[in-house]
């Protein structure tokens, strides 16, 4: 039986893990829960899972009377106390994830990671991390799935080059002219997949996929120019990977988180999972290059990664800033943009990055953006 740690229990990625670990009640139970604020769903799978350990904001801790109970801030210690065997789903959004995932390595626990906001911030910490730490990180980012099932049975040294695909979000026919009045309402009808909001967002602007690129390099440990991203609005191929022999291994699949979360949790002892995927439906494939002026952020975010350092996080930051006041109807889509030129034009880059100077930075550039942007709120 693996127990399972869920951070982010509420969110998208959160309850496709619940679905996926109560459709195995022999293999997987559910030991921990978090949430932000949404409390009456968090008790609800408190209860369900009778949880041993639950975190959310401070104010709710007399509501979890019967688990045992850790603030918001403290995730990391949470994590630190964990039963040696307990393996830990990090489904959290935004750089909030970085510090849990840090501390799991640490304690050579493995961590299967949805959260790619860890790696794009955390990526050059984390690293030399992967190396030493007994534990595991393992992709739940459907692209990076697709990667990690290309590579089975190969080595990474006989690999030419990987591509992972982009949908192109809920916007990619407009023209920017049509971008300056599309609405929030506009933005989360996402073309094929039904994900968090940020996220959505993410996809929207391509952000996303820059996320995806840094997630990648890490992951496999592969230079920038090996990894390529392309547009491919059916979303069915998710990953490929060219070998140097010009053998091209390509993952294919329906538009279903809950494959990669079930590759995640498996092990070697693959399930059954049923997946609905016709092929003879299939028709028509398209694979585009990806059009740096329909989503100039997709270079600008590129140049900044392949730079890193202290402005990758200012970009990260930024981002998450901008985004959080699109989806409260602050900013207009296009604004996205203008505070992520701003802040990295702001803000100097550093090469020399440790956690505490990452956390720090990621509150100082949002800090800026929600005075700049929002009148100080
Ligand atoms: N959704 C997808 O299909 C998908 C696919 C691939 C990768 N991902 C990645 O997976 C991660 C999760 O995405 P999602 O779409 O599941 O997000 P989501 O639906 O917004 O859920 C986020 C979860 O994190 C919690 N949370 C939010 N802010 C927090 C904070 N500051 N501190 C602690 N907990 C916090 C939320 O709690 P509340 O509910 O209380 O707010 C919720 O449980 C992201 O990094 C995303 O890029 C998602």
């Amino acid at each position: 039986m693996k127990r399972i740690m869920l951070l982010g229990a509420t969110g998208s990625i959160g309850q496709q893990t619940l679905e996926i670990i109560e459709h195995y009640p022999e293999r997987f139970s559910l030991y921990g829960a978090t949430a932000k604020t949404n409390v009456e769903q968090l008790m609800a799978i408190v209860m369900r899972h009778q949880c041993k350990v639950v975190a959310i904001e401070e104010t709710y801790r007399t509501l979890f009377n019967e688990t045992q109970f850790y603030p918001l801030e403290a995730l990391s210690t949470l994590v630190e106390e964990l039963p040696k065997d307990v393996v830990i789903v990090n489904a959290l959004v935004g750089s909030v994830g970085l510090r849990p995932t840090v501390t799991a390595l640490l304690n050579h626990r493995d961590v299967l990671l949805a959260n790619k906001e860890t790696l794009v911030v955390g990526g050059e910490i984390i690293a030399p991390l992967m190396k030493r730490s007994r534990g595991r990180l393992i992709p739940i980012d459907s692209e990076h799935s697709a990667l990690r099932e290309c590579l089975r049975g190969r080595k990474l040294k006989d690999v030419e080059k990987v591509v992972i695909t982009a949908s192109g979000g809920s916007f990619r026919d407009y023209s920017r002219k049509q971008l300056k009045k599309v609405t929030l309402k506009d933005a989360l009808k996402h073309p094929n997949w039904t994900m968090g909001a940020k996220i959505t967002i993410d996809s929207a602007t391509l952000m996303n996929k820059v996320f995806e690129v840094i997630e990648a390099h890490y992951l496999f440990q592969l230079p920038y120019d090996k990894i390529e991203a392309v547009i491919h609005k059916e979303s069915v191929v998710h990953g490929l990977i060219y070998y140097k022999d010009g053998n091209i291994m390509t993952h294919m699949g329906p538009a279903d988180m809950r494959i990669p979360i079930v590759s995640a949790l498996q092990d070697e002892d693959v399930l059954t999972y049923r997946s609905f995927f016709d092929l003879t439906k299939l028709r028509t494939l398209h694979f585009q290059r990806i059009d740096s002026a329909q989503y100039p952020l997709f270079d600008l975010g590129m140049a900044v990664a392949k730079k890193k350092g202290l402005h990758v996080v200012t970009m990260n930051a930024a981002n998450e800033a901008a985004v959080d006041l699109f989806l409260r109807k602050k900013i207009n889509f296009l604004t996205i943009e203008t505070i992520i030129y701003d802040c990295l034009d702001r803000f100097e880059n550093d090469k020399e990055i440790t956690l505490d100077s990452v956390i720090e930075h990621d509150q100082e550039v949002k800090k800026y953006v929600y005075q700049e942007y929002l009148g100080g709120v």
